[in-house]
């Protein structure tokens, strides 16, 4: 299987087009106001946010939680190395909020527990910045996004792309009638692999809290390709593909609709036809969401890139003065001719962070600045929110196999009782899932 890292490793090298940025200036931030920023969730994703924020100058680290403590012990040595402080160490967060009372949390735990911990984090005081997709279920994130205003705290969804250089870019030259008027978007991430093998059950690692692990999800058997980083693709805990990359580029349709659309009609086909590991997300996915004036295709497949087409992952809009491929490592590009064949006539460059091609620090940056100019962040939450719920109503109607009427004001499936049920989800008691 192709990971992201590889990915990234052969994108970069090949495309050549990717221009790093170093780190933001520290020194601009020198004199800035150091939040108590406690981390849920010390894992791959979780360790980019906190270091950025470190070397933002505006974090204090002052605890981590993780139920593994193997993966807390890897965060410490990376906040030892970059500020010579130990933080507390954690496993169980709400211990952390209690003892600690952060004023900013980070939540980059695997998404069934999301809701769980931004919500009691915005109810003890903290303000969050979690990962995307916001929730595994359509009402956890309404709940999520219903608390962060009680309780009068910011909530920033990780969804970077909002803030990328090329991005913004490109939605400026949308919105300026570049492409022409927009009918269609699709949406794709393809990654070429293989079928991937079975790997048995096994007794959870030493340091390992697998309960909590799995915490409101089911309590299913450890296996080394759920966690860490696994998760993703288990729809117990994850919602595949469509749920995790898919949500990055759903966002910025949402971003480049006016974030106050939804579609009145979601449908999905796909399924398992090529792995045959022991994941269970589909390795093949299409979904159709019908806006009023406009269509949205999303596209995924685990085993065949997109050759063709030149692009393996972002966003075609599709115009009619032409194609816009909105991308990641490769920037946005505009082909007014008639196929991604013909000459480029506008360009925007990536300019992206590394570890892993980012721009966490202009988001965490965008972040403190809602914080200290009490407005909404950029990726606020009920943005977050509906992104999220795009990609939620796809596994809904793929579960379903047949299409949902969706409506966005009432939070319901229109006269559909059987995909009503899907938009929340039984939690394994003593949990609670979270009222709105
Ligand atoms: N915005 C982005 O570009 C981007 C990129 C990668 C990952 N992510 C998101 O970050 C999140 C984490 O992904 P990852 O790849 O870092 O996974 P990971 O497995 O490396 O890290 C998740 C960590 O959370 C821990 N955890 C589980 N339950 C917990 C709990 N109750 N309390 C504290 N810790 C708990 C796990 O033990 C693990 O160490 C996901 O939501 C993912 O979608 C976002």
């Amino acid at each position: 299987m192709i990971t992201r890292r590889d990915f990234l490793v052969a994108g970069t090298a090949a495309a050549g087009l990717v221009s790093a940025v170093g780190s933001p200036a520290v020194h601009a931030a020198e004199k800035a106001k150091k939040y108590r920023v406690g981390l849920v969730g010390s894992g791959w994703w979780g360790t980019n946010i906190l270091a950025a924020a470190i070397q933002s100058g505006t974090a204090d680290a002052v605890a981590l939680a993780d139920v593994d403590k193997n993966q807390t012990a890897k965060t410490l040595k990376k906040v030892e190395e970059l500020t010579g402080q130990t933080p507390k160490t954690y496993v169980d967060y709400r211990e952390l909020l209690e003892e600690q009372k952060p004023e900013i949390v980070i939540c980059a735990t695997p998404d069934h527990w999301h809701p769980l911990v931004t919500i009691d984090a915005v109810k003890a005081g903290a303000h969050v910045y979690v990962e995307k997709p916001v929730s595994h279920t359509i009402l956890e994130g309404a709940a999520m996004w219903k608390a962060a205003r009680a309780a009068d705290r910011k909530v920033q969804v990780g969804t970077h792309r909002r803030i990328s250089p090329a991005n913004k870019a490109a939605m400026e030259f949308l919105k300026s009638g570049g492409a022409g008027k927009v009918g269609m978007i699709r949406a794709f991430v393809h990654y070429q692999g293989g079928a991937g093998q079975a790997v048995p059950n096994s007794d959870p690692p030493e340091g390992l809290d697998w309960d909590k692990w799995c915490g409101p999800a089911p309590l299913v058997p450890y296996n080394r390709l759920i966690h860490p980083r696994g998760f993703r693709s288990f729809l117990n805990f994850a919602s595949g593909q469509l749920g995790d990359w898919g949500v990055h580029w759903l966002d910025q349709i949402n971003w480049w609709a006016g974030d106050n659309q939804t579609p009145k009609m979601v449908a999905s086909s796909g399924g398992r036809f090529v792995r045959q590991d022991n994941t269970d997300a589909p390795d093949t996915q299409n979904v159709v969401l019908q806006f009023d004036d406009f269509v949205v295709e999303w596209e995924h497949r685990l085993y065949a890139g997109n050759a063709p087409e030149h692009h393996n992952v972002g966003c075609y809009f599709y115009g009619t003065k032409g194609v816009l491929h909105l991308g990641w490592i490769e920037g946005a590009t505009f082909y007014p001719g008639k196929d991604v064949n013909s000459e480029p006539s506008w360009h925007a460059d990536a300019k992206l962070h590394q570890p892993d091609q980012q721009n966490i620090p202009e988001l965490w940056a965008d972040f403190i600045d809602s914080i200290e100019k009490n407005r909404l962040p950029l990726c606020d939450i009920e943005k977050g929110f509906r992104s999220t719920t795009f990609s939620l109503l796809g596994m809904a109607s793929l579960k379903l196999g047949r299409s949902v009427q969706w409506d966005h004001d009432k939070l319901q499936c229109i006269g559909d009782d059987e995909a009503n049920r899907l938009l929340r989800r039984e939690y394994r008691k003593p949990y609670v899932y979270p009222e709105i």
